[in-house]
């Protein structure tokens, strides 16, 4: 199949949101920008074509789909026994980053969007784009991460291509994500709340809004009980060599990158900038230090970049785990299997 990247330029777009909703609407796959990572999308009403999102992805068939809606409104359309936290949520944070776990109206997703569950992940996203082609299309729109399953989200429409080229038809390339992290996951049918997911929206952003909120990613992370967000017990967000992270501290890594070529290991260090000078064989600048927010946007373009060279060690520094932190070090700690390097 050829697929076509489709560069969003600001204006005459709504011609691509068309061509886009018009292959939605057939039942075909589309690529889209969020703020957070780019999704996979298809009308999440038709069976067909959200078993084609699995297939693309190679997901496994229990870990259920985020399903996207171009208004707040539609909560009301698409669940029931919607709790008030759930407005009050929307009203605060939609637009934006945050998935909200609400009890499904029966009959109305294709079975496969939640995998045999009774809920549902909804979730408005402000990116334009993404916003364009819901409301052009009016359809819900069910959409994982559109990268392959167990590679780290797509932040650009390159990665998409990387993974998704030859298997889907189209892809909106909206340029880099800003988040670059994926939405927080809230589920709003346990009490108290429970984050499922951590991401840009915190615990502390979440509490003055709807109360208490419990963390419960790392129980799930943990996998002492059935994990409550499927998808958080699949190895994710890593690239191909193993990774092994790292305080960012130049002296650490130089003596850490000594000791490793002296085992005769190829090394890629992925550390904020400033860290030049460690003799690692490659290294990816990701962000500033002690600024999650831009380490969180570039990380995964920078853990894929691992994966075009020869590296078969990657070390990642760790960031302070304030604010969208604790989420970065969720996803490091995921893709390092919690394997830390101590000199
Ligand atoms: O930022 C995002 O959320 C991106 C963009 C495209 O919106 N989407 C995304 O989707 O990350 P995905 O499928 O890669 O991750 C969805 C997560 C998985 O961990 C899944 O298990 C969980 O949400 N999830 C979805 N529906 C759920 C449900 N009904 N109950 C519990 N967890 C659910
Ligand atoms: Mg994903």
């Amino acid at each position: 199949m050829e697929t076509v990247i489709s560069q969003l330029k600001g204006e005459s777009d709504e011609t691509r949101f068309s061509d886009a909703a018009e292959i939605l609407k057939k039942g075909g796959l589309v690529a889209f920008p969020t703020e957070t990572v780019y999704g996979l999308g298809a009308d999440a009403t038709n069976e067909e074509a959200v078993a084609a999102i699995y297939r693309a992805k190679g997901r496994p068939s229990d870990n259920p789909l985020i399903v996207h809606i171009g208004t707040a409104d539609e909560i009301g359309r698409y669940a029931v026994k919607v709790p008030d936290s759930a407005w009050k949520c929307a009203e605060a944070f939609w637009p934006g980053p945050l998935t909200l776990i609400v009890r499904a109206k029966p009959g109305v997703f294709a079975p496969s969007v939640t995998a045999g569950l009774d809920t549902v992940g909804l979730r408005m996203p402000s990116h334009p784009a993404a916003l364009g082609l819901l409301k052009t299309s009016g359809l819900p729109v069910a959409a994982p991460s559109a990268n392959t399953s167990g590679k780290p989200s797509p932040t650009r429409a390159e990665h998409v291509a990387a993974d998704m080229g030859g298997k889907i038809p189209y892809i909106l390339d909206g340029g880099p994500t800003g988040i670059g992290i994926e939405s927080t996951v809230l589920d709003l049918t346990s009490e108290p709340p429970a984050i499922l997911r951590p991401g840009a929206v915190t615990a502390d952003m979440l509490r003055p809004v709807i109360g208490e909120v419990s963390q419960s990613a790392e129980a799930a992370d943990a996998g002492e009980e059935a994990p409550r967000a499927p998808g958080m017990k699949y190895t994710h967000y890593s690239p191909d060599a193993p990774v092994w992270l790292i305080e960012p501290d130049r002296n650490q890594i130089r003596n850490a990158v000594r000791r490793l070529k002296e085992e005769g290991r190829r090394i890629a260090l992925v550390a904020p900038e400033g860290f030049g000078e460690t003799g690692a064989d490659w290294y990816f600048p990701t962000g500033r230090q002690n600024d999650p927010a831009s380490v969180s946007g570039e990380l995964y373009a920078s853990l894929r970049a691992c994966d075009g060279t020869d590296a078969d060690i990657v070390l990642a520094a760790t960031v302070d785990d304030a604010g969208i932190g604790g989420a970065v070090m969720n996803r490091l700690n995921k893709a390092a299997a919690g394997r830390m390097f101590r000199v």
